[in-house]
C-alpha cells in the first residue's frame, strides 16, 4: 500500500489508452481512479487489470439512488476488493447510512466517502439548482451529515478542506480533484488541460496538502501531458520536498 496522496484518474475512452498510461506509472507513487466512463465500457475487468499490476483502486462512480439500490451497488463495489467508493452527500441521510451499513459484514471495506459539491461548480451553478447558501457552507454541512451516518471523508475542493478537517477533526478524509499543478502556467504545460477545462475551484497539489487535503485527484495535468510519468514524478517530488 502507497502512503501517496496522488490517485491519477483514469478518464479515457480508449482502454488501450488507459492501459498504455497504467504501463507507464508506478504504484507507490500514485493510486488510480476508475471512473463512470471505463467502467461503464470495460466492467470489472479493468479493476482487476489494475490490481494485477499492484495498485490500489479508487471506484469513482459517484451513487445516488434510493437507499436499497445503493446499499446493493456499494455491497457490489466491496466485493471487487476496491480501496475507495464514493455515493452522492445529497441522496440524503438515509441513502448514506444505508450506504455504509451495507459494509458491516466486509472484512476489508472500501473507505466510503461521500461527494459533496462537484469541482466543477461554481455559486451561481450551485444556486440554478436550487441550492440556497453559499458553497462553503454546503459542503460543510453534507461533511457533518457524512460524518454522522459514519463515512469515512469526503470529495470536496481543496479550497474547502481546512474548514472540514476543522468541523469533522483531523480522521476525516477529504479527497480533493481540481488540482492543478503550478507549472501550468508554463506555455507547453497548459497544453494538457483543454481550453475548455470545466474545473472551477481549483488549488496547486502544495497548496491543497497544506489546507488539510488527504488525497489528490489528478486527471488531465497527468493523462494528456506528453510524458505522463514524468509529470506524476514532478508533482509528487514538489510535494515531497515541501
Ligand atoms: O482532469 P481533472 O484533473 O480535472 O480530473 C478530475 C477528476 O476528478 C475527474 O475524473 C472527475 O470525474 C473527478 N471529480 C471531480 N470533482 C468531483 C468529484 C470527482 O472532478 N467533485
Amino acid at each position: 500500500m502507497t502512503k501517496s496522496p496522488l490517485i491519477v484518474a483514469l478518464d479515457f475512452e480508449d482502454v488501450n489508452a488507459a492501459k498504455t498510461l497504467i504501463n507507464q506509472l508506478n504504484p507507490k507513487y500514485c493510486r488510480l481512479k476508475i471512473g463512470k466512463g471505463l467502467f461503464t465500457q470495460e466492467g470489472p475487468y479493468i479493476i482487476d487489470y489494475i490490481q494485477q499490476r499492484d495498485f490500489e483502486v479508487f471506484l469513482d462512480l459517484k451513487f445516488h439512488d434510493i437507499p436499497t439500490t445503493v446499499a446493493h451497488a456499494i455491497k457490489s463495489a466491496a466485493k471487487l476488493g476496491v480501496w475507495m467508493v464514493n455515493v452522492h452527500a445529497s441522496g440524503g441521510e438515509k441513502m448514506l447510512s444505508a450506504a455504509k451499513n451495507a459494509l458491516e459484514q466486509c472484512l476489508n471495506p472500501p473507505k466510503l466517502i461521500a461527494v459533496t459539491i462537484l469541482t466543477s461548480l461554481a455559486e451561481a451553478d450551485v444556486h440554478a439548482v436550487g441550492f440556497q447558501g453559499n458553497i462553503p457552507d454546503l459542503i460543510r454541512n453534507m461533511a457533518k451529515m457524512a460524518q454522522k451516518c459514519g463515512l469515512d471523508g469526503v470529495v470536496c475542493s481543496a479550497q474547502e478542506a481546512a474548514l472540514i478537517k476543522a468541523d469533522c477533526g483531523a480522521d476525516f478524509i477529504s479527497v480533493c480533484p481540481g488540482i492543478r499543478p503550478l507549472n501550468l502556467q508554463d506555455a507547453d504545460a497548459r497544453d494538457c488541460v483543454p481550453a475548455g477545462d470545466d474545473q472551477m475551484r481549483i488549488m496547486t497539489p502544495d497548496q491543497a496538502i497544506k489546507n488539510g487535503a488527504n488525497y489528490l485527484v489528478i486527471g488531465r495535468p497527468i493523462t494528456q501531458a506528453n510524458d505522463p510519468s514524468t509529470a506524476l514524478d514532478d508533482i509528487y517530488m514538489q510535494l515531497a520536498l515541501n
